[in-house]
Protein backbone atom coordinates (compact mmCIF):
# COMPACT_ATOMS: atom_id res chain seq x y z
CA UNK A 1 0.00 0.00 0.00
CA UNK A 2 2.57 2.34 1.08
CA UNK A 3 4.80 1.18 -1.79
CA UNK A 4 1.71 1.97 -4.56
CA UNK A 5 1.31 5.08 -3.01
CA UNK A 6 4.99 6.02 -3.01
CA UNK A 7 5.06 4.96 -7.00
CA UNK A 8 2.19 6.57 -7.53
CA UNK A 9 3.35 9.70 -5.99
CA UNK A 10 6.46 9.20 -8.14
CA UNK A 11 4.62 8.90 -11.17
CA UNK A 12 2.50 12.21 -10.91
CA UNK A 13 5.71 13.66 -10.09
CA UNK A 14 7.54 13.06 -12.84
CA UNK A 15 4.49 12.94 -15.25
CA UNK A 16 3.47 16.20 -14.51
CA UNK A 17 7.27 17.65 -14.71
CA UNK A 18 7.01 16.49 -17.72
CA UNK A 19 4.02 16.87 -19.43
CA UNK A 20 3.57 19.38 -22.05
CA UNK A 21 0.74 21.76 -22.25
CA UNK A 22 -2.87 20.12 -23.01
CA UNK A 23 -5.27 23.55 -22.32
CA UNK A 24 -5.29 26.87 -23.46
CA UNK A 25 -6.40 28.01 -19.88
CA UNK A 26 -3.32 27.26 -18.68
CA UNK A 27 -0.96 28.51 -21.04
CA UNK A 28 -2.85 31.90 -20.65
CA UNK A 29 -2.23 31.81 -16.87
CA UNK A 30 1.33 31.23 -17.05
CA UNK A 31 1.77 34.10 -19.70
CA UNK A 32 -0.30 36.10 -16.81
CA UNK A 33 1.76 34.77 -13.89
CA UNK A 34 4.74 35.68 -15.67
CA UNK A 35 3.85 39.29 -16.93
CA UNK A 36 4.46 38.73 -20.51
CA UNK A 37 1.38 40.21 -22.22
CA UNK A 38 2.21 43.16 -20.28
CA UNK A 39 5.95 43.25 -21.40
CA UNK A 40 5.15 42.67 -24.69
CA UNK A 41 2.70 44.38 -25.18
CA UNK A 42 0.52 41.77 -26.49
CA UNK A 43 -3.18 40.88 -26.75
CA UNK A 44 -3.09 36.95 -26.00
CA UNK A 45 -5.67 35.03 -26.88
CA UNK A 46 -4.26 32.26 -28.04
CA UNK A 47 -6.27 29.93 -30.88
CA UNK A 48 -4.19 27.08 -30.67
CA UNK A 49 -0.94 25.03 -28.68
CA UNK A 50 2.50 25.24 -29.21
CA UNK A 51 4.82 22.77 -29.13
CA UNK A 52 8.36 23.69 -28.88
CA UNK A 53 10.17 20.61 -28.71
CA UNK A 54 14.53 20.45 -28.18
CA UNK A 55 16.27 17.50 -28.62
CA UNK A 56 18.62 16.25 -26.81
CA UNK A 57 21.81 14.51 -26.83
CA UNK A 58 21.51 10.97 -25.10
CA UNK A 59 17.62 11.94 -24.13
CA UNK A 60 14.49 11.86 -24.79
CA UNK A 61 13.37 15.04 -26.57
CA UNK A 62 12.09 17.74 -24.43
CA UNK A 63 8.89 19.47 -24.76
CA UNK A 64 8.36 22.77 -23.26
CA UNK A 65 5.40 23.42 -20.75
CA UNK A 66 4.57 27.05 -20.65
CA UNK A 67 6.99 28.57 -17.65
CA UNK A 68 8.80 25.35 -17.10
CA UNK A 69 13.10 26.20 -16.50
CA UNK A 70 15.50 24.42 -18.43
CA UNK A 71 18.92 23.57 -18.18
CA UNK A 72 20.99 25.54 -20.14
CA UNK A 73 22.37 23.11 -22.14
CA UNK A 74 19.09 21.57 -23.12
CA UNK A 75 18.52 24.44 -25.05
CA UNK A 76 21.16 23.85 -27.75
CA UNK A 77 18.51 23.37 -29.98
CA UNK A 78 17.48 24.59 -33.11
CA UNK A 79 13.79 23.86 -31.55
CA UNK A 80 10.60 21.91 -34.09
CA UNK A 81 7.64 22.93 -33.81
CA UNK A 82 4.20 21.60 -33.79
CA UNK A 83 0.36 22.91 -33.68
CA UNK A 84 -2.16 21.49 -31.74
CA UNK A 85 -5.87 22.38 -32.00
CA UNK A 86 -6.80 23.93 -35.04
CA UNK A 87 -6.43 22.35 -38.43
CA UNK A 88 -5.20 25.11 -40.38
CA UNK A 89 -2.54 24.42 -43.25
CA UNK A 90 -0.20 27.48 -42.37
CA UNK A 91 2.17 28.93 -43.16
CA UNK A 92 2.93 30.78 -39.74
CA UNK A 93 5.66 32.99 -38.35
CA UNK A 94 7.37 31.73 -35.23
CA UNK A 95 9.48 34.28 -33.43
CA UNK A 96 11.35 33.77 -29.78
CA UNK A 97 12.33 36.74 -27.80
CA UNK A 98 14.10 37.44 -24.15
CA UNK A 99 12.71 40.37 -22.64
CA UNK A 100 14.95 39.96 -20.03
CA UNK A 101 18.65 41.16 -21.44
CA UNK A 102 20.64 41.53 -19.79
CA UNK A 103 18.45 41.32 -16.58
CA UNK A 104 14.92 41.22 -15.81
CA UNK A 105 15.68 44.08 -13.75
CA UNK A 106 17.52 46.22 -16.28
CA UNK A 107 16.29 44.85 -19.27
CA UNK A 108 17.95 47.92 -21.70
CA UNK A 109 19.17 45.47 -24.27
CA UNK A 110 15.72 43.84 -24.80
CA UNK A 111 13.92 42.19 -26.69
CA UNK A 112 16.80 39.94 -27.95
CA UNK A 113 15.52 38.10 -30.74
CA UNK A 114 16.85 34.33 -30.66
CA UNK A 115 14.66 33.35 -33.97
CA UNK A 116 12.14 34.84 -36.36
CA UNK A 117 11.37 32.65 -39.47
CA UNK A 118 8.45 32.25 -41.67
CA UNK A 119 6.80 29.86 -43.74
CA UNK A 120 6.08 27.12 -41.03
CA UNK A 121 3.34 25.19 -42.53
CA UNK A 122 1.58 21.72 -40.89
CA UNK A 123 3.02 18.48 -42.42
CA UNK A 124 0.89 15.71 -40.73
CA UNK A 125 -1.96 15.01 -39.05
CA UNK A 126 -0.25 15.40 -35.55
CA UNK A 127 0.41 19.08 -35.84
CA UNK A 128 3.81 18.88 -36.82
CA UNK A 129 5.41 22.23 -38.78
CA UNK A 130 7.75 21.99 -41.47
CA UNK A 131 9.79 24.73 -43.23
CA UNK A 132 11.79 24.38 -46.40
CA UNK A 133 13.38 27.67 -46.46
CA UNK A 134 15.74 29.12 -43.89
CA UNK A 135 14.57 31.73 -41.02
CA UNK A 136 15.39 35.38 -41.36
CA UNK A 137 16.96 35.31 -37.99
CA UNK A 138 18.95 31.54 -36.81
CA UNK A 139 17.66 30.27 -33.79
CA UNK A 140 19.84 31.65 -30.82
CA UNK A 141 20.82 29.59 -27.69
CA UNK A 142 20.03 31.64 -24.51
CA UNK A 143 23.01 32.52 -22.71
CA UNK A 144 21.80 34.68 -19.96
CA UNK A 145 24.92 36.45 -18.12
CA UNK A 146 26.41 35.06 -15.06
CA UNK A 147 25.36 36.58 -11.83
CA UNK A 148 21.38 37.25 -13.87
CA UNK A 149 18.38 35.50 -12.90
CA UNK A 150 16.39 33.05 -15.29
CA UNK A 151 15.55 34.77 -18.27
CA UNK A 152 12.06 34.51 -20.02
CA UNK A 153 12.19 32.87 -23.60
CA UNK A 154 9.28 33.40 -25.05
CA UNK A 155 7.79 31.45 -28.50
CA UNK A 156 4.82 33.17 -30.76
CA UNK A 157 3.75 32.02 -33.75
CA UNK A 158 1.76 34.27 -36.37
CA UNK A 159 -1.03 33.74 -38.92
CA UNK A 160 2.05 34.62 -41.80
CA UNK A 161 0.48 37.34 -44.18
CA UNK A 162 0.53 36.78 -48.46
CA UNK A 163 3.45 39.89 -48.49
CA UNK A 164 5.27 38.12 -45.39
CA UNK A 165 8.62 37.31 -47.69
CA UNK A 166 8.46 40.77 -48.99
CA UNK A 167 8.93 42.59 -45.74
CA UNK A 168 12.82 44.28 -44.85
CA UNK A 169 11.96 45.43 -41.67
CA UNK A 170 14.22 42.39 -39.90
CA UNK A 171 16.73 40.87 -42.40
CA UNK A 172 19.30 38.35 -41.64
CA UNK A 173 21.30 41.04 -41.20
CA UNK A 174 19.32 43.09 -38.67
CA UNK A 175 20.35 43.35 -35.04
CA UNK A 176 19.40 41.46 -32.42
CA UNK A 177 19.18 43.74 -30.12
CA UNK A 178 16.58 45.73 -29.09
CA UNK A 179 13.94 43.99 -31.02
CA UNK A 180 10.23 44.84 -30.29
CA UNK A 181 7.63 41.83 -31.16
CA UNK A 182 4.65 43.75 -30.56
CA UNK A 183 5.94 46.42 -32.56
CA UNK A 184 7.16 44.71 -35.71
CA UNK A 185 3.91 42.76 -35.55
CA UNK A 186 1.83 45.87 -36.41
CA UNK A 187 4.04 46.83 -38.72
CA UNK A 188 4.30 44.09 -41.16
CA UNK A 189 0.61 42.62 -40.09
CA UNK A 190 1.13 39.78 -38.32
CA UNK A 191 -2.07 40.49 -36.13
CA UNK A 192 -1.79 38.69 -32.42
CA UNK A 193 -0.50 35.76 -31.89
CA UNK A 194 -2.68 32.50 -32.56
CA UNK A 195 -0.31 30.60 -29.84
CA UNK A 196 2.89 30.93 -27.88
CA UNK A 197 4.71 29.12 -24.73
CA UNK A 198 7.67 29.93 -23.00
CA UNK A 199 10.71 28.65 -20.70
CA UNK A 200 12.91 29.97 -18.43
CA UNK A 201 16.66 29.64 -18.38
CA UNK A 202 19.47 30.63 -15.45
CA UNK A 203 23.00 31.14 -16.15
CA UNK A 204 25.37 28.26 -16.08
CA UNK A 205 26.76 27.63 -12.75
CA UNK A 206 30.34 28.95 -12.24
CA UNK A 207 33.13 26.10 -13.55
CA UNK A 208 34.78 24.72 -10.58
C1 LIG B 1 23.21 19.27 -18.56
O1 LIG B 1 24.04 19.48 -17.43
C2 LIG B 1 23.58 18.77 -16.29
C3 LIG B 1 24.42 19.21 -15.08
O2 LIG B 1 25.76 19.38 -15.43
C4 LIG B 1 23.68 17.27 -16.56
O3 LIG B 1 23.22 16.55 -15.45
C5 LIG B 1 22.81 16.94 -17.77
O4 LIG B 1 22.93 15.58 -18.12
C6 LIG B 1 23.18 17.80 -18.96
N1 LIG B 1 22.20 17.59 -20.01
C7 LIG B 1 22.51 17.51 -21.30
C8 LIG B 1 21.36 17.33 -22.23
O5 LIG B 1 23.65 17.56 -21.71
C1 LIG C 1 13.53 25.81 -40.36
O1 LIG C 1 13.31 26.11 -38.98
C2 LIG C 1 14.44 25.94 -38.17
C3 LIG C 1 14.00 26.17 -36.72
O2 LIG C 1 13.14 25.17 -36.33
C4 LIG C 1 15.53 26.88 -38.62
O3 LIG C 1 16.66 26.70 -37.82
C5 LIG C 1 15.85 26.64 -40.09
O4 LIG C 1 16.75 27.60 -40.56
C6 LIG C 1 14.59 26.71 -40.94
N1 LIG C 1 14.85 26.43 -42.35
C7 LIG C 1 15.30 25.26 -42.87
C8 LIG C 1 15.50 25.18 -44.34
O5 LIG C 1 15.51 24.31 -42.15
C1 LIG D 1 8.98 31.66 -47.95
O1 LIG D 1 8.88 31.00 -49.20
C2 LIG D 1 8.84 31.86 -50.31
C3 LIG D 1 8.62 30.99 -51.57
O2 LIG D 1 9.43 29.85 -51.54
C4 LIG D 1 10.12 32.67 -50.37
O3 LIG D 1 10.09 33.57 -51.44
C5 LIG D 1 10.29 33.44 -49.06
O4 LIG D 1 11.49 34.16 -49.06
C6 LIG D 1 10.28 32.48 -47.89
N1 LIG D 1 10.54 33.10 -46.60
C7 LIG D 1 9.68 33.87 -45.89
C8 LIG D 1 10.16 34.38 -44.58
O5 LIG D 1 8.57 34.15 -46.25
C1 LIG E 1 6.74 48.11 -28.81
O1 LIG E 1 5.76 48.36 -29.79
C2 LIG E 1 4.46 48.54 -29.26
C3 LIG E 1 3.50 48.62 -30.43
O2 LIG E 1 3.92 49.55 -31.38
C4 LIG E 1 4.44 49.76 -28.37
O3 LIG E 1 3.16 49.93 -27.80
C5 LIG E 1 5.48 49.59 -27.26
O4 LIG E 1 5.57 50.76 -26.49
C6 LIG E 1 6.83 49.26 -27.84
N1 LIG E 1 7.73 48.92 -26.75
C7 LIG E 1 8.91 49.51 -26.58
C8 LIG E 1 9.72 49.05 -25.42
O5 LIG E 1 9.31 50.38 -27.34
Amino acid sequence: MRFNFLACFLFLAIGGALAQDVSLKDVVKAFEDADIPKILAINFKPKLLLEVTFPQESETAVTLKAGVQLARNATKGPPTFAIRGVRTPGPFVIAMVDPDAPTPQDPWAAQIRHYLGGNHTVHDRGGALKNQTSAITEYLQPGPPAGSDAHRYIFLLFKQPKDFAAQEVITPSTSVVAFNISGFAETVGLGEPLAGTFMRVAPDPPAV
